[in-house]
């Protein structure tokens, strides 16, 4: 199978690449003068080919480089489509009428034989991609795992709401580590009240764990609880290091001790890789 990386997911396709005994295929990524995105597969090879795109929809302009990937693919004998991070998955219904349904606009627009998410924001957005098959993709295990070799002082995995007790639980499974969450009620886009849950956090190291940390306003307040709760060191972990606009910033101010995440979204904090995972995925086909 021919892996090949969006402008978005380089390293992470090179990854999956080595973890699959082979090379990524060489692209091209240019812009025009006017701002519209230019797209070249290096490789006169593709035709009648087994192929797997990875690519992050983390901006608008990466999810026009994966439609033009796929295009690009034209005459390959099997186009697989791996997006570890699909921006706009939070709008995956209307919150207010006349709202777009923008996670089923974006997802509309694929086509392609087998489809691959990592943890995405809501499953039921898989149904609307025209593929044979979609799979959600699970790497709470992973990071489940990194966390096992911190050196962490009586650990407590913590979801920050209910929503997101699942990957705590998963991430506990397999290393023993215990875990709890706290719950939130959200005020605006930006703000959240999290009100504490019945937990001994005294003196202990905890692992605040979500899907995605985006504005950080949901860890921001969960470290703050925590710390006056009475807790030691507070490390975030996440699958999708959104972290925008001044996210990081906000989080250090809150007092966190350190961000882990995946490379779903490839930024200097994704230290745990999901490649192994992809190219499990992709080996089973
Ligand atoms: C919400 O449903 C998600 O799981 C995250 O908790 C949320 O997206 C985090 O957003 P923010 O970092 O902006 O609080």
């Amino acid at each position: 199978m021919k892996i090949i990386g969006g402008p978005a997911s380089q390293l992470l396709a090179s990854r999956v690449a080595g973890k699959m005994n082979s090379k990524p295929v060489l692209c091209e990524f240019d812009k025009f003068p006017d701002g519209e995105l230019y797209t070249r597969i290096l490789d006169d090879n593709i035709e009648n080919e087994k192929i797997a795109i990875i690519q992050c929809t983390y901006t608008d302009s990466d999810f026009i480089s994966l439609l033009q990937l796929i295009d690009a693919c034209e005459g390959a004998e099997q186009v697989n489509v791996v997006i570890p991070y699909l921006g706009y998955s939070r709008q995956d219904e209307k919150f207010k009428s006349g709202e777009a349904i923008s996670a089923r606009a974006i997802t509309r627009a694929l086509t392609a034989d087998n489809v691959f998410t990592v943890n995405i924001h809501e499953k039921s957005i898989l149904e609307y991609i025209n593929a044979n098959s979609t799979t959600d993709l699970e790497a709470s295990y992973l990071l489940g795992n990194h966390i096992e070799t911190l050196d962490l002082k009586e650990p407590l995995i913590v979801a920050p709401d209910s929503g997101a007790i699942y990957l705590a639980e998963n991430a506990s499974s397999k290393t023993g580590i215990e875990y709890d969450y706290l719950e939130k009620e959200r005020i605006s886009g930006e703000k959240v009240s999290i009100k504490t849950k019945n937990m001994d956090v005294t003196g202990r190291d905890v692992v605040l764990l979500d899907d995605m940390i985006a504005t950080g306003g949901t860890m921001a307040e969960s470290i703050k609880i925590l710390k006056s709760q009475g807790a030691n060191d507070v490390y975030l972990a996440c699958i999708h290091p959104v972290l925008a606009k001044n996210a990081v910033l906000r989080l250090f101010n809150a007092g966190v001790r350190d961000i882990i995440s995946t490379d779903t979204i490839e930024k200097a904090e994704s230290v745990v890789s999901v490649a192994p995972l992809i190219a499990d995925s992709l080996n089973k086909i």
